[in-house]
């Protein structure tokens, strides 16, 4: 995926930099995060700029912006058309998007990546991105994997790049988790922690560690119940009611996997049990890896352990 077509050198200083007001934000990676986290940017108030590679992407994207701003409208603004028609076309507004990744990063406060989960991509991305954005330009990552350590590795400022992961759906998912590096500096990460507290996100502070906090619970939580069925000690139905019912969460691990995305989880479970391979708690799944060979990646693709509705 080549996101940087044009190259504009420039020299910086590296003087230390005091923590910057987010007003404008660069989201780099028009799928379903990108573009969510675009429309919560865009519906506080912050100058949006949506980049991919292609204007079909875009405005496949914009569109998914639209039908969502619609269902907020539907139940925020149930009595009061008008106004859910404004809060639609101001939230419009403020994004725009761009094919041209160094033209849409020449003034930007931030640019948050939201790309393919692939580390050599994504450093590839930063390198060309670090030589022609401002010096005061803030880089992060919505990676739910990968160390921010290595990304951030890629580019000369270490102490102006941090994490900022996101949850899905982005509109409704109350949480961001801010990520720090041993070399984010402090001006930074209370940018971005003030960024996602602007986005009317609650946030709370990780450490450059897998999975950070949520997905190091909810990851070896999933696969635990892919195992559990596997053993054949419940069916996946029953599974998911038990969870919904039992433990109260909105879906069970399974419909949650085929939300998320098969493709995404096997991403995670690949790295770690990679990195750790020993470790019981990142064991393969024989099923999980079956279903995403046959290209059964749930919501997206029609069907991953059940069929889309
Ligand atoms: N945009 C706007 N509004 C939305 C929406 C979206 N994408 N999705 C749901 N809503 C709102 C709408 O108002 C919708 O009403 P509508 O259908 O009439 O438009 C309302 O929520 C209810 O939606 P649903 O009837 O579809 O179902 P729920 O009440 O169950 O809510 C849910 C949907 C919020 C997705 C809920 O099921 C939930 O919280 N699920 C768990 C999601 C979760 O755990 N996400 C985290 C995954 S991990 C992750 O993302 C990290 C990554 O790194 C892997």
């Amino acid at each position: 995926m080549a996101f940087f077509t044009h190259q504009v050198c420039r020299s910086f200083s590296s003087s230390a930099l005091r923590s910057v007001a987010i007003k404008h934000v660069v989201i780099i990676g028009g799928g379903q995060m990108g573009a969510g986290i675009a429309q919560v940017a865009a519906t506080t108030g912050h100058q949006v700029t949506l980049v991919d590679t292609s204007d079909t992407i875009l405005k496949k994207s914009v569109k998914g912006v639209e039908a969502s701003l619609k269902r907020v409208v539907k139940k925020k603004y149930a009595d009061k058309p008008e106004a859910g028609e404004a809060f639609i076309q101001k939230a419009l507004q403020n994004i725009s998007t761009s094919t041209d990744t160094a033209s849409a990063v020449q003034s930007t406060d931030l640019v948050l990546e939201a790309i393919v989960e692939n580390l050599q991509i994504k450093q590839d991305l930063f390198t060309g991105l670090d030589k022609v954005a401002p010096e005061h330009t803030i880089f992060a990552s919505n990676t739910s994997s990968l160390p921010i350590t290595d990304i951030a590795s890629a580019t000369t400022r270490l102490d102006r790049f941090g994490g900022l992961h996101f949850f899905n759906p982005v509109p409704m998912m109350k949480l961001v988790e801010v990520i720090g590096t041993s070399a984010t500096s402090q001006e930074t990460f209370d940018s971005l922690l003030n960024f996602g507290k602007a986005l009317g996100k609650t946030t709370v502070s990780c450490k450059d560690t897998p999975g950070f906090i949520v997905n190091r619970l909810l990851i070896p939580y999933m696969m635990e119940a892919i195992r559990l069925h596997e053993r054949g000690h419940g069916s996946k139905e029953d599974i998911d009611i038990a969870m919904k019912l039992g433990a109260g969460y909105p879906m069970g691990p399974f419909e949650l996997m085929d939300y998320v995305g098969l493709d995404t989880v096997k991403f995670i479970m690949d790295g770690w049990s990679k990195m750790d391979p020993n470790n019981p708690i990142f064991a393969q799944s024989e099923l999980l890896n079956k279903l995403a060979a046959e290209g059964k990646f749930g919501k997206k693709t029609g069907e991953g352990f059940y069929k889309s509705k």
